[in-house]
């Protein structure tokens, strides 16, 4: 099944949807790029700390002076990123200009943390930061040696806000909107503010990063490796028939993957599980739509096939950030921020409109908990991978073409430290 043409992403005119993307081919796909700890660290210089990278929401720091801090072993730094008097929201490395303590903790020193303050006081030796970075207080300043105070704000990092959503980049080449490109443009308007109440999910997976976006980014796995969380029926008709998607984007480096999703709310309430038709939820979260504007008519990039029995879209922006939308009306975000080669932390955010209700908070529940159940296991396939990817028995796999993203994706990861290699080389 392919989607109607629609004005914002026509469909292929022929040929399967990989056909179309001759820069891609057809061949086996090399995945050393997932094993070798030298890929690794290239992959850090060229891509990690070059890109647009998300950190969080504006709703994280709702006031002057909120800040979180954030992690980053990919980049070997950590970030504050706070709400300054003017209301602008900056970056910095989490480093006192001293003598280099961490800025900014709390229990233990690689932990993130949060909360709010008029300005940041090292725990070393007391130097004092406004919001904005400056370095506003020195102990004991007339023991040091002609000290300009204003040499030694904090450092700061390029920072910009799409849609609420909160980027900073180590080295922009471009500014954020240009990076996001038309994907992200098809996708403004969306009532991301509505859907402040968040569920958050966080694991360390033994896998390298890009493996659980190959994991996110095709369905063809759905029927198969989440068979038991259907309903008997429901399974067996998934895997006489197989899957496909709706529809594919690729702008590169981003794409997205349009499904359907036919329980949302089932056709027939008998094809779900009785908690599901107790609480009105499930896998795809809350069946009754929140009342909101934004929702109807979606923004154009969202189900771009326009098909009656659309489920969810996924936009992958490169490299590390998922947007999944939902049918009934939420949204959910995955992070995937390399640690080493073969590992990463995997976190998930699912966002919804506030519950109203008793019950709507139980459906949100449900909706939370189910989704917690397939991600592990997808998580649980994703380290026996790893473990066989590293043997290196098998270096090329071959992708069908509902792999497409997959393809994509590796390909443009080994463009881009290709690219970086060269210019080192030079
Ligand atoms: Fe921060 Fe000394 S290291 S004040």
């Amino acid at each position: 099944m392919r989607g109607r043409e629609v004005a914002f992403f026509p469909k292929p005119a022929a040929g399967s949807w990989t056909e179309n993307h001759p820069e891609l081919g057809t061949g086996l796909v090399d995945f050393t790029d997932s094993t070798d700890p030298e890929f690794y660290e290239a992959e850090r210089e060229a891509i990690f700390k070059k890109t647009w990278l998300n950190v969080g929401r504006v709703e994280r720091v709702p006031k002057v002076g909120s800040y979180f801090t954030k992690e980053l072993a990919v980049a070997e730094t950590s970030l504050v990123i706070v709400r300054g008097q003017d209301n602008k929201i900056r970056a910095f490395h989490n480093v006192c200009r001293h003598r280099g303590n961490k800025l900014v903790w709390n229990e233990a020193p690689g932990e993130e943390t949060s909360g709010s303050c008029r300005q940041f006081v090292c725990k070393y030796h007391a130097w004092r930061y406004d919001l904005t970075g400056n370095l506003t207080f020195v102990q004991q300043e007339g023991e040091f040696f002609d000290l300009d105070k204003s040499d030694y704000g904090l450092k700061e990092v390029a920072c910009d806000v799409w849609e609420g959503f909160i980027f900073v980049n180590f080295d922009p080449q471009e500014p954020l909107r240009e990076y996001l490109g038309d994907l992200a443009k098809g996708v403004e308007g969306y009532p991301f503010h509505e859907m402040t109440e968040v569920y958050t999910y966080r694991a360390e997976v033994g896998s390298n990063w890009k493996l659980f976006i190959d994991a996110f980014a095709e369905f063809y796995h759905a029927p198969i490796l989440h068979h038991k969380q259907a309903v008997k029926d429901e399974a067996e008709k998934f895997q006489g028939f197989g899957f496909e998607a709706l529809h594919y984007e690729i702008s590169t480096p981003h794409s997205m993957i349009s499904s359907w999703g036919g329980m949302a709310p089932p056709k027939d309430p008998m094809m779900v599980k009785p908690i599901e038709r107790a609480l009105r939820s499930g896998l795809f979260g809350p069946w009754d739509r929140p009342d909101i504007e934004g929702l109807d008519p979606l923004p154009p990039a969202i189900n771009p096939a326009r098909h009656h029995s659309w489920g969810t879209d996924s936009f992958e922006f490169f490299p590390n950030f998922t947007i999944l939308f939902w049918a009934p009306g939420w949204y959910l975000t995955y992070h995937y921020w390399p640690t080493a080669v073969d590992r990463h932390i995997f976190e998930a955010n699912l966002y919804f409109v506030p519950a109203k209700s008793a019950r709507e908070r139980l459906a949100q529940e449900l909706g939370a908990v189910t989704f917690k159940e397939y991600a592990l296991q997808d998580g649980n396939t994703l380290e026996a991978t790893q473990t066989m990817l590293n043997s290196g028995v098998i270096k090329e796999f071959p992708l069908c073409d509902q792999e497409l993203l997959l393809r994509h994706l590796h390909k443009t990861v080994q463009n881009l430290v290709k690219e970086y290699r060269d210019a080192a080389a030079r």
